[in-house]
């Protein structure tokens, strides 16, 4: 799996004080909200998992998971919901917790879908943004870091549903994906 790899962009440690931080500031800003945490399957878990961990405030969190990608690296163009919330979301202040914002299409697409349901308030929560691959006008009410235009991968980021256990992110050699497309 390593071979794959071109190089590490971000470490373990890097990431968990990154992480830290966005809780910290969430727990701040959301004392006396109705917290509701939503993580993006699949690959926001490892964030949501280590995130919900830096957050003080009594929260809930719940799951949705959306498909678009295939084993393509770049938007295909629909997004189909293969699983819902499982609540009615009235009162709640949503958080969206999303690994990458890249096009900004999946987001763009889900916020109307859940505005519909008339929560008390929508915010994102990215851990990383590609803030030059954007295609529509969203972005991130919390955001932990840009990222260049290369193709990441680990800390619950996949190509192709692998590389998601790797504890670090890197950045993976451009002949994994090519040889694939
Ligand atoms: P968007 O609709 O183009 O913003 O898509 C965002 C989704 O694309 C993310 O939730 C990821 O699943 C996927 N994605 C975008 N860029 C990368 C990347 O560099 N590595 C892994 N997944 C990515
Ligand atoms: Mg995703």
């Amino acid at each position: 799996m390593m071979n794959d790899i071109d190089h590490i962009l971000y470490s373990k440690e890097m990431l968990e004080g990154i992480v830290a931080d966005l809780g910290k500031q969430i727990s701040e800003d959301y004392k006396d909200r109705k917290l509701l945490m939503v993580s993006i399957l699949k690959g926001s878990v490892v964030f949501m998992a280590d995130l919900m961990r830096h957050i003080t405030i009594p929260c809930e969190i719940d799951f949705m998971a959306t498909s678009s990608y295939g084993s393509s690296t770049s938007f295909s163009g629909t997004v189909r919901i293969l699983k819902d919330l499982d609540r009615d979301i009235r009162d709640y202040d949503l958080l969206i917790v999303e690994d990458i914002l890249d096009s900004g299409k999946t987001l763009n697409y889900l916020m109307d879908l859940l505005y519909a349901r008339n929560p008390a308030s929508i915010r994102i929560c990215t851990l990383f943004d590609k803030p030059e691959r954007r295609q529509v006008d969203i972005k991130a009410d919390y955001k932990g870091i840009s990222v260049p235009d290369e193709f990441i991968v680990g800390y619950g980021l996949d190509y192709a549903e692998k590389y998601r256990n790797l504890p670090f992110i890197g950045v993976l050699k451009k002949e994994i994906y090519e040889k694939s497309e």
